[in-house]
């Protein structure tokens, strides 16, 4: 460290503060020792003031470590042969009476000084340990804030609107038992519906029973039975979530993807009840001029089944875009949307000793695919994108 230039500083910072001392004679790279003095004027009291704290500012500003500081602070400090404690003896009581006043207030002004370059140096020390020193001049850190993803904005919106209902949130593992995924929602083992779901099974569990296997549930249905063992009816509640299939990631599948889930079971439930609340339900999501409409459609844990399709809300339900013929309803004015029915009493049977009796209660259920609404309502082109994490995509939609 060049002490000169630290020296010079020094002194220019006294001066800032009013007080101006005399360039110092001693050369700064040697150890400060305290003068006796002979020379009792003014001017040399000036001169060996402003030696001694310009030696003092420089020692204070190398401070860095607790070891440095107590070092420092012993040497200008100690009561017993401080640098203070010197000075104290050599200038003050060794003074002439006629030039003790005036000592006094040199040396009292002194202590001051040096007292506060102690506390710099403190302050210095605990920033240097603290991994960096506070430069306020510099700009603050800019912390971007988040957006939700465009997936999981939809998946708010859809649980919003059921929550208004009355509907509360359950949730259940992406890691399912073949139980719950299929044989408690009436897929019995070898039946036929269970090639349309495109399993991902967990390898080698072959040796476990076949309702213990584990799989990749292939829709949010598993929940329903989940939480139906967990709460007697009456329940109305949504499932949000991750499920995957074994399709090939291309422009409108993904192997992973979202959906949600709903369930009502009560007394006298009926298919009137499941079209006014899904009806209802889009007509909040894509707006009050929307129309639905029911197909019939089969699930293995539902009956009757339906498929619910809404007008297509790019074309408003013509088919056509000005000249042009509208692709996302493929010409037809309706998109599909979901998969609805009333909860098949099969099902109920496996649920039965928790309040379920088929003969008491009803309920429908339905469920939805969230990236195809998530595409379809922000206009995107290809499902990959809400897949890849490229900022640049993800953040035209914060
Ligand atoms: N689980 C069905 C699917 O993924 C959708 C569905 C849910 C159908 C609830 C009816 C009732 O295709």
């Amino acid at each position: 460290m060049n002490s000169r230039s630290l020296v010079a500083i020094a002194t220019r910072n006294d001066k800032a503060l009013g007080v101006a001392y005399a360039v110092p004679t001693q050369t700064p790279d040697m150890a400060y020792t305290v003068p006796k003095l002979t020379d009792y004027s003014s001017a040399a009291l000036d001169r060996v003031a402003g030696e001694c704290i310009a030696a003092c500012a420089v020692e204070s500003g190398e401070v860095r470590t607790d070891t440095d500081l107590k070092s420092f602070r012993d040497r200008w400090l100690a009561r017993k042969n401080g640098i203070l404690t010197q000075i104290n003896d050599l200038w003050l009581k060794g003074a002439p009476k006629e030039a003790k006043r005036e000592a006094g207030i040199r040396v009292n002004e002194l202590k001051a000084r040096v007292t506060e370059l102690v506390e710099k140096a403190h302050v210095a020390a605990e920033d240097s340990q603290a991994g960096e020193s506070v430069d306020v001049s510099l700009p603050g850190i800019r912390r971007p804030i988040g957006a939700e993803h465009p997936v999981i904005k939809t998946m708010h919106e859809i649980v919003g609107v059921f929550q208004k209902l009355g509907y509360s949130v359950a949730e259940g593992p992406v890691v399912e038992t073949d139980y719950y995924n299929f044989e408690a929602l009436n897929f019995p083992p070898n039946h036929p519906a269970r090639d349309t779901q495109d399993t991902l099974f967990i390898a080698a569990q072959q040796s476990k029973q076949q309702r213990e296997r584990l799989l990749l549930r292939t829709h949010t249905s598993p929940v329903q039975i989940r939480t139906m063992e967990k709460m007697r009816p009456p329940i109305r509640i949504v499932i949000p979530g991750t499920v995957h299939r074994n399709d090939p990631p291309d422009a409108s599948h993904s192997p992973m993807f979202h959906q949600i889930e709903g369930l009502a079971v009560d007394t006298n439930i009926t298919f009137g009840d499941l079209k006014g609340t899904l009806d209802h339900a889009m007509k909040a999501l894509f707006g009050s001029s929307v129309k639905t409409h029911f197909r019939p459609s089969f699930f293995p844990f539902t009956e009757p089944s339906a498929e619910l399709y809404v007008t297509c809300f790019i074309c408003g339900g013509s088919g056509k875009r000005g000249a042009d013929p509208c692709r996302p309803c493929k010409q037809t004015g309706w998109i599909e949307v979901l998969g609805c029915g009333m909860v098949d009493p099969n099902v109920f049977e496996f649920v039965k000793d928790n309040g379920y009796d088929p003969k008491r209660v009803s309920g429908f259920a339905f469920g939805m695919g969230v990236d195809r609404l998530a595409l379809l309502k922000y206009g995107v082109d290809d499902l990959q994108y809400f897949f890849q994490g490229d900022v640049r995509f993800l953040e035209q939609f914060a």
